[in-house]
């Protein structure tokens, strides 16, 4: 991947800001640190964000804050998006142009835009080998690993509360069939780097969720593989890593891979949530259109595909303008690509595959873990003999917070609803929840399906998650028919 910049010029004016507060409500997204609400209203199934909160999940765009001042780009912006990554703006060598002189003003802005507009923010990237600033370029060994783990910290703390997710470790697999780690000046500070840097990430925001991102991981190979046995081991020893973004720059070159599902699906399985991180797919027409439809579909039928970012709202703001990969003309217009990922959103059957599917492939057999994954073991409960469901939590957790994930069985009648219930200890906080409606943040809460997951066939499945601070729940929860 050539990450050298192909960015066309962005139409710029003055005019006033444009709000979209009603989609924001429609999309009942509201910050971080409380319940995402799933509700229906007017808007829903006419925007990208408020189509995908109906089905769970979030749609955002990278923004780059200097265009904050179109008008056309902001009034796309907050029409159709409730989830914004800094295109540029929360790097390295902008966050920290100085070693110690931290700079947030471009960053600050972005999650102002986004607070202020019933958007979340995704922290894109924590430590990379590139975009670094040149005082970094110059450092090695220990000193370059405490000077990216002070700005790890530092940064994260700055937005400490206000990052649904941070990419803290970026791209750092080398391309081709080896599955080796890229060299780079961190990988040169030793092979533990990444898991240090998502340690201090833990530490200085325990309620962001923690991924790993990178590309030409969106199907099943040599570098896939890789980062697969990455995350199986990290999950095997407690290293605290929630996500596993996948970028999906698609090409004629690099096209939607056939196994893309299958792929999210493996990683899903090891017991963390998979995102869409950075969509463009260059192209035209009809072509393009279906394959953004299949990208759609691809997380939509995995429950723990958590959200879909594209890099980039019109095709001139993206940094590869001339392959046309985004779903707004140069102009602002809705392309054959944005109705097809609308209604890819808006496809009623959306599936929760249980997360205990094998995976299709045999694991990689570099470094297998020689423990199982403490979060993956699928729950026993049996299906109950009746008319009723049962409930089990499977839980991933750290010091200070945690994952949970809720799988609802159904009995012999299958359901058409469902409330689940239990109990958080004193001091546990929800900080997100996903595939279900929950009726607040601490105490006893109650969880309802959403429209997409209310129905489950006799002795079949589904599962909803939530994320918190504190401890986890604990005893077996409740389930009624609903
Ligand atoms: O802001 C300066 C400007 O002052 C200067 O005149 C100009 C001269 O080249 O450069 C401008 O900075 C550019 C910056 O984008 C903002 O436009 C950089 O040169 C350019 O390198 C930078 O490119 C970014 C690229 O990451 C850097 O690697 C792209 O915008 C950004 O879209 C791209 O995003 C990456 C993700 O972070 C990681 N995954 C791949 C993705 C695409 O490459």
């Amino acid at each position: 991947m050539n990450h050298v910049s192909a960015r066309g010029s962005g139409r710029r004016t003055t005019a006033p800001r444009l709000r979209a507060a009603l989609v924001s409500i429609a999309a009942g997204v509201v910050a971080v640190g409380t319940t995402v609400a799933i509700a229906s209203s007017a808007s829903a199934g006419t925007t990208l964000g408020a189509s995908a909160a109906e089905k769970g999940r979030y749609f955002g765009t990278a923004v780059a804050v200097n265009k904050l001042s179109d008008s056309v780009y902001v009034g796309i912006l907050n029409r159709e998006f409730n989830m914004v990554t800094a295109e540029n703006e929360m790097k390295w060598d902008a966050t920290e142009p100085n070693q110690g002189q931290f700079n947030y003003t471009n960053g600050d802005r972005l999650v102002s835009h986004a607070q202020a507009n019933g958007m979340r923010v995704r922290g894109h990237a924590l430590a990379w080998h590139s975009q670094q600033p040149g005082w970094a370029q110059n450092l090695s060994g220990s000193t370059l690993r405490s000077a990216m783990l002070n700005h790890v910290t530092q940064v994260a703390t700055h937005y400490k509360g206000k990052i649904y997710a941070w990419d803290v470790v970026n791209e750092a697999f080398a391309d081709g069939g080896t599955g080796a780690r890229r060299d780079s000046n961190l990988q040169r500070t030793g092979n533990d780097w990444i898991e240090a840097a998502f340690r201090a990430a833990r530490a200085a925001d325990p309620g962001a969720k923690l991924c790993y991102n990178d590309y030409n991981t969106d199907g099943q190979n040599a570098k896939s593989n890789a980062v697969y046995a990455m995350v199986q081991d990290f999950k095997s020893r407690g290293v605290p890593i929630d996500c596993v973004g996948f970028q999906s720059h698609f090409n004629s070159a690099s096209p939607v891979p056939s196994d893309y599902q299958a792929n999210l699906q493996r990683f899903v399985n090891l017991g963390l949530d998979v995102q869409i991180t950075e969509l463009d797919i260059e192209g035209s027409g009809s072509t393009q259109a279906d394959n953004y439809s299949r990208v759609v579909r691809a997380c939509l039928a995995i429950a723990r595909c958590t959200g879909i970012t594209v890099w980039g709202i019109r095709d001139s703001d993206s940094w590869r303008a001339s392959g046309t990969p985004l779903l707004f003309d140069n102009s602002g217009n809705k392309k054959a690509a944005y109705t097809s990922t609308l209604s890819a959103l808006n496809e009623g059957g959306t599936t929760t595959p249980p997360t205990t599917t094998p995976p299709t492939t045999t694991p990689p057999t570099t470094t297998p873990p020689t423990t199982p994954p403490p979060t993956t073991a699928p729950p026993t409960t049996p299906p109950p003999g009746n008319g009723g469901c049962t409930a089990s939590v499977s839980l991933n957790s750290w010091t200070g917070g945690f994952v949970a994930t809720v799988r609802i069985t159904a009995g012999s009648a299958g359901l058409s609803g469902w409330v689940v219930g239990l109990t958080l200890p004193s001091g546990t906080l929800i900080t997100n929840t996903w595939s279900a409606q929950s009726s607040g943040t601490s105490g006893s809460v109650t969880f309802r399906n959403v429209s997409y997951n209310g129905t489950v066939g006799a002795g079949g499945s589904t599962e909803f998650g939530f994320q918190g601070t504190g401890n986890g729940p604990t005893g077996t929860p409740t389930c009624s028919p609903a």
